[in-house]
């Protein structure tokens, strides 16, 4: 039997890196997504069925098992099923959430296991009944799980608007004081007398969730999605441990791939939008200079706006035409109308091309998936450095819902927060028209030039309302 498990566990693991390689391509993605979940069904199915302990017992209980794997895969399938696209960096930090408290809960389990068995045999300290190795495992697995399900519940109310953003002066030391008491609280566990050794686990448990609250309360709410995918990497590292304790290799590499892709992906998105890690925890970024709209003038100068008639006919009769798609079109959930208008400018023989900027909308991939769940053609997508090589020989560049990505303050002004980060140069084009509903900032809190340079025109509006007019006004040319 143990033998099979074995194979299970093979399976699981290596359709666990399969599905994260394939997830690399749009693609490929739902694929790769799907072979990772059969991998899991496996293991999961394995350990349920085939686990046997040392003694050749099997698991008991299996009644609260099923139940709860029935609960969590309706209530998971629903959650999914039913999330807005806006809405999934919410959801993402929700289910890291619970990985985190389930690899907490495994410490909890474990330690218990342990404090009790000792409690009978009457070892007097806990160190001499519990190798260090083990009650690293152990201990690691409590405090970096309670960390990241308190952080991601934190994140998850400030996405969702139920949680403000709250700091103090000096928070950040208090933060390190904290961290540093859990560490000793920790250490002081494995030497204690095992009899009142779980005084001092339960407080270093208490003590890490109270830093996961403190870790992300001050953190801007913006910068949440960068959060999440550190949260991530850390409740893979909380699972990776749950792997060691339990000698369990399926647990232990997706755990390691969960920390790694985490820890990635985070380096990715800082890099993206050119800011440290340490930016991102500390700077408060994106919660100021919110410019009010209306005004025709701005630091630039004056801007203009196109008609919708003026904005079809330059479209109709271009040559070539390069979208750029930004949280605008999320939030309007306008990627189907935005698929339509593509295939009537290609009846009227204009090539058309998506610019996706890496760090588009609000989470990595956004644009891709919203493009995708309308039927974009993914030879149509073209990353930041083909596009910026493109822009050339475009007639027109029309912007749905963009802005930071298409600020030039990021290459031209050493004083602007975004200075540095890479940008789609949409001024490259020959005309640029920008849909958006007001001259409001985006993410980062900051005016745009490009809204009032010579090549561009403001096409106010909601950008679904705006092309589903765009596309009537195109059809009457
Ligand atoms: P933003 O700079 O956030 O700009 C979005 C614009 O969309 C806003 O200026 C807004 O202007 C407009 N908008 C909102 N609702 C709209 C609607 N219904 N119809 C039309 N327009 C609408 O977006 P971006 O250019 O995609 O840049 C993304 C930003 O998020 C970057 O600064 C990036 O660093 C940051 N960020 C990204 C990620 C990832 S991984 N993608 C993670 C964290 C942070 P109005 O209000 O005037 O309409």
């Amino acid at each position: 039997m143990n033998n099979i498990l074995t194979l299970c566990y093979l399976i699981g693991s290596v359709t666990f890196i399969l599905g994260l390689k394939m997830l690399s391509n749009p693609a490929s993605a739902r694929k790769g997504n799907g072979i990772a979940a059969f991998g899991m069904i496996i293991a999961i199915l394995g350990t349920i069925f085939l686990y046997k302990d040392e003694a050749g017992e099997s698991l008991h209980n299996y009644g609260w098992i099923l139940a709860g794997l029935l609960i969590g895969t309706i209530v998971g399938t629903l959650a999914a099923k039913k999330v807005k696209m806006t809405a999934m960096p919410e959801m993402v930090s929700l289910f890291n959430g619970m990985g985190g408290a389930c690899a907490a809960l495994i410490s909890v389990v474990e330690f218990d296991h342990i404090y009790q068995a000792n409690k009978m045999l009457g070892s007097p300290w806990f160190s001499d009944a519990v190798p260090l190795g083990h009650y690293i495992a152990i201990i690691a697995g409590a405090i970096i799980g309670s960390v990241s399900f308190a952080g991601s519940i934190i994140a998850w109310g400030k996405l969702s608007g139920k949680v403000n953003d709250f700091s103090f002066k000096g928070q950040h030391i208090i933060n390190l004081v904290i961290l540093a008491v859990v560490i000793a609280a920790a250490v002081y566990t494995y030497q204690s007398d095992t009899q009142v050794s779980n005084i001092p686990f339960f407080i270093t448990v208490a003590l890490a969730l109270l830093y996961g609250v403190f870790f992300v309360l001050p953190i801007g709410g913006a910068d949440m999605p960068v959060v999440i995918s550190l949260l991530n990497s850390f409740t893979g590292v909380a699972a990776a441990c749950g792997g060691f304790l339990y000698n369990n290799k399926v647990m232990l590499t997706g755990g390691i791939l969960v920390g790694a892709a985490g820890t990635l992906l985070t380096i990715l998105m800082c890099k993206a939008m050119n800011r440290s890690l340490k930016n991102v925890l500390i700077g408060s970024f994106g919660a100021k200079n919110a410019a009010t709209g209306g005004e025709k003038t701005g630091s630039g100068g004056t801007y203009k706006e196109i008609s919708l008639n003026d904005a079809a006919t330059v479209m109709a009769y271009a040559n070539k035409v390069i979208i750029v798609p930004g949280y605008g079109l999320a939030v309007a959930q306008a990627q189907h109308t935005c698929h339509e208008l593509e295939k009537l400018l290609e009846e009227k023989g204009v090539e058309v091309k998506y610019a996706i900027h890496p760090v588009a909308g609000r989470m990595p991939g956004h644009m891709n998936v919203l493009l995708a769940e309308a039927d974009v053609s993914y030879d149509k997508l073209m990353e930041m450095e083909d596009a910026n090589d493109e822009f050339k020989s475009t007639d027109v560049v029309l912007i749905l819902g963009a802005n930071d990505v298409v600020n030039p303050a990021a290459k031209d002004d050493p004083s602007s927060p975004i200075y540095g980060m890479p940008i789609l140069e949409v001024e490259q084009a020959k005309t640029v028209i920008v849909n958006k509903r007001s001259m409001k900032p985006g993410y980062a809190g900051i005016e745009n030039e490009l809204f009032f340079r010579p090549k561009t025109s403001m096409l106010f509006g909601d950008a679904k309302a705006a092309l589903q007019k765009l596309i009537a006004e195109i059809k009457n040319l």
